[in-house]
């Protein structure tokens, strides 16, 4: 009953959440590119995805598939992807690395198996106050769908040491987004969001279309 009344609560603010990650990710994706969504849950950020990206093609990766996703999901321990180095263009990890025991081995997984490039979203913390709203939020999307927290969340500094020790290059950066609808944006949107597009070393060196990596606060 309470995880229905959740859930149904959700919906409108997951689908927003969709709606902005697509749009801010699109620009990113190439009609030619293979995406893999690694802890792609439901499978509605790939479809969405595909749905933007006219060829795009999105396949995820879950280390507990639910059945029935609207793209193809392959199984996988967790911990090693069967997978040779660079098999996909782009790989995704949206809101997973904090679900994970060993982030830093994910990571290394993520940037093995991308030949282009690393999307990273995730949340982001400073200070106590931060730290509880993020819980609160984490808890209330995870719980309905048995999804474990672990309630561990990185600061900015954590972050922006992630593309040095993947050996990949910075491409865009935000530090906050717009990712909520309502008041449900200033409360758990905004600074409590981190999302990056990391080059691996896999592919050509050399920034954005501009040639300089971005950085950004907001949608
Ligand atoms: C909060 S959900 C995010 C779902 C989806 N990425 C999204 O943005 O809507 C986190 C998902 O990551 C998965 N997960 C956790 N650790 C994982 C790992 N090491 N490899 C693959 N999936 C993992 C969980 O099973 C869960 O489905």
């Amino acid at each position: 009953m309470i995880s229905r009344l959740m859930t149904s609560l959700h919906a409108p603010i997951y689908q927003h959440r969709l709606e902005v990650l697509v749009a801010q990710l699109g620009p990113y994706l190439r009609a030619t590119d293979r995406v893999l969504d690694v802890g792609c849950g439901n499978g509605n950020l790939g479809r969405a995805l595909m749905g933007a990206v006219p060829g795009l093609v999105v396949e995820g990766l879950e280390r507990v598939p639910r059945g029935g996703e609207p793209i193809k999901v392959h199984g996988y321990d967790g911990v090693t992807m069967p997978l040779e180095r660079g098999a996909y263009d782009v790989v995704i990890v949206a809101d997973v690395l904090h679900h994970e025991r060993d982030p830093e081995r994910l990571l290394r997984e993520c940037a093995r198996v991308a030949s282009r490039l690393v999307i990273i979203k995730d949340h982001k913390v400073a200070g106590w106050f931060s730290a509880a709203r993020v819980r609160l939020m984490d808890w209330a999307a995870n719980a309905p769908y048995g999804v474990p927290c672990l309630f561990r969340y990185n600061t900015l500094a954590q972050w922006r040491a992630v593309p040095a020790r993947l050996n990949a290059g910075l491409e865009r950066e935000w530090t906050s987004l717009d990712l909520y609808p309502g008041l449900w944006n200033p409360v758990f949107g905004r600074g409590l969001q981190y999302m990056a597009v990391l080059r691996t070393d896999q592919s050509s060196a050399g920034g954005g279309a501009d040639g300089r990596a971005g950085v950004s606060a907001g949608r």
